[in-house]
């Protein structure tokens, strides 16, 4: 097997070459024998302590360790860009690209044979799978698990209460004193957020592509089954460098199919497209934004979670994980895929139980008939655009309203509160500027909060529409991802206040009633404005990036490079 393995190509090597090679790594104290034809097997880690999500990964990676060691390999632990959440500005989505390939560029240029991806917080899944896709190794994803459910007087919370907390505070039922006491309660463990937002969302998602070990969702992280899982995964990478099983072996078009129709079931987060369509794009996966709404819309929803339900992940682990889910989705499921553990996805499920049916539901009960992503279409956006009709308002599926256009996020801020803001429940709210290039990043603002007004009045939904994202954990009817974006000239950019809007979610439509040749002329009359962005990576970004409906991925990215290095410096 020795000489099949990729990193002979450095630590295999005689003379001054295996010297340096093996010798830098000796000051390590590394003794001699981990050079002598074990698998190499990289774990990339994001742990960081500017992303909290992932704070306990040094912990997590010794587990890994443990395995790869257990099962005959050597470890090698290593540092990527690490995306919190919450605290990079302007929005952690600005560097996913940016990220991937720093993922990608780190596994192909290092002695490894094999990878295990340590994945958190919402964007750490996506950028290391992409950037991993682009090299294809053999790859294992170990997240980091979710927090323990937050506990707030007497109540369990998590981060869908932060909107709901947020319009509290500004309809003045809740005190910021309050406010203060609800963060910790609600943050009171290591993990990331505890409700089906982006994090979890992500690492269901790697589990129904089958690039984990089954169960790896919805383990808390302060569970100690996480570290067992780790440790397992460490000795089955070791395995699959064994066997060859590659990514590309794994992520089949059946394979990401299955996800959309998991994601559908678990009510999983918008941000879901975007990235799932980066990564088909990454292995060279034909993956369309039709594909969501086609293979999701006759799934039900089957998990109980925030934002769409009740529970939390806590809740969904103790009620049997996202096996016992799938094992409920088994008649629309691709059971013949294969997974990181070398079985298909049928026999993965083949022992999965439910011990809750409050959180999860059977196939034939489910708790809502609806479920999935609706991939709208229409002269608002002409690309397409998204909304999740699980975290929508029944009434207003189908609906016609006055637009109130907003030009970017500051003008929505200026206005919002305005008591002579010119709007009722009746209208549409539209935001632009805050898509992949306008903003530029895409951040989740989507979701916009309601007019104070129509807060005190007990309003607590309209359609809104923009070109921008929503976090996952948000809720609302809320149309996201218009493509193309305002600030590519989409027709988005000549919406005007006064335009009559109408959404039909069953006719798949989001359309102005203006004729083409007056967009055409409203067009014609709009001056552009210069970027401000002319160095650095933002601009690179802006020359590179693709529209939401392609997943915002760069346009040289897409594809892989693969993992042959052939030059070299010494
Ligand atoms: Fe990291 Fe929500 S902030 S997962």
């Amino acid at each position: 097997m020795s000489n099949e393995l990729r990193s002979r190509g450095w630590f295999g090597k005689t003379g001054k070459d295996g010297f340096i090679y093996r010798a830098w790594m000796k000051n390590q104290g590394i003794p001699s024998y981990e050079f002598e034809g074990k698998p190499v097997i990289g774990i990339c880690n994001t742990w960081s302590e500017l992303t909290p999500c992932n704070a306990h990964f040094r912990e997590l990676a010794e587990s890994v360790k443990r395995g790869i060691s257990e099962a005959g390999g050597f470890p090698v632990e290593f540092p990527v860009m690490s995306l919190g959440e919450t605290l990079i500005k302007p929005t952690a989505m600005l560097y996913r690209n940016l990220a991937s390939m720093d993922v990608e560029e780190s596994i192909r240029a290092n002695p490894m044979d094999g990878v295990v991806l340590l994945c958190g917080c919402d964007k750490t899944t996506p950028s290391l799978v992409m950037g991993a896709c682009s090299v294809n190794l053999p790859t294992l994803v170990v997240s980091g698990g979710p927090m323990l459910t937050g506990k707030y007087k007497g109540k369990d919370i998590g981060t869908s209460d932060i909107w709901r907390f947020s319009e509290a505070v500004r309809s003045g039922s809740m005190s910021l004193e309050e406010l203060t006491v609800a963060e910790a309660c609600m943050c009171r463990s290591r993990g990331h957020c505890a409700v089906m937002g982006t994090a979890s969302t992500m690492a269901c998602m790697v589990e129904s592509l089958g690039l984990s070990l089954p169960g790896n969702a919805a383990i808390p992280a302060a569970d100690s089954r996480r570290k067992v899982l780790a440790q397992l995964s460490g000795i089955r990478i070791v395995e699959m460098v064994k066997e060859n099983l590659k990514l590309s072996d794994i992520l089949t078009r059946k394979a990401f199919e299955n996800s959309i129709k998991v994601n559908a079931a678990i009510g999983g987060s918008t941000n879901f497209v975007l990235h799932l369509l980066a990564i088909a794009g990454r292995i060279g996966v034909e993956l369309s934004i039709e594909d969501f709404d086609t293979h999701s819309k006759d799934i039900p929803l089957l998990a109980n979670l925030q934002p769409s339900g009740k529970y939390f992940m806590e809740d969904l682990y103790y009620a049997g994980g996202l096996p016992a889910v799938m094992k409920e989705m088994e008649q629309w499921l691709h059971k013949d895929c294969i997974t990181v553990n070398g079985k298909t996805i049928g026999e993965n499920l083949s022992d999965a139980e439910c011990y809750d049916r409050e959180v999860i539901a059977a196939g034939a009960e489910p708790f809502n008939d609806i479920s999935g992503i609706v991939v709208l279409k229409g002269n608002v956006c002409e690309e397409g655009a998204v909304l999740k009709p699980s975290a929508a308002s029944a009434h207003l599926l189908k609906h016609t309203g006055r637009a109130v256009v907003f030009e970017d996020i500051e003008d929505y801020k200026n206005r919002i509160d305005d008591p002579e803001l010119d709007i009722d429940e009746t209208c549409v709210m539209v935001l632009k500027n805050v898509g992949p290039a306008g903003y530029p990043g895409m951040p989740e603002v989507g979701n916009m909060g309601m007019p104070k007004k129509l807060l005190s009045k007990g309003v607590t939904d309209m359609i809104r529409i923009s070109d921008g994202r929503m976090s996952g954990t948000g809720f609302g009817t809320v149309v996201l991802h218009v493509s193309p974006e305002a600030a590519v000239g989409g027709n988005l950019s000549v919406i005007q206040n006064g335009d009559m809007i109408t959404l039909d979610v069953e006719q798949r439509i989001l359309h102005a009633d203006i004729t083409d040749e007056a967009l055409k002329k409203r067009k014609a009359q709009k001056a552009q404005a210069p970027s401000p962005y002319n160095r650095g990576y933002v601009s690179l970004y802006l020359r590179h990036v693709q529209q939401a409906h392609l997943g915002a991925d760069f346009d040289f990215l897409r594809g892989s490079s693969g993992s042959e290095v052939t030059r070299d410096s010494h």
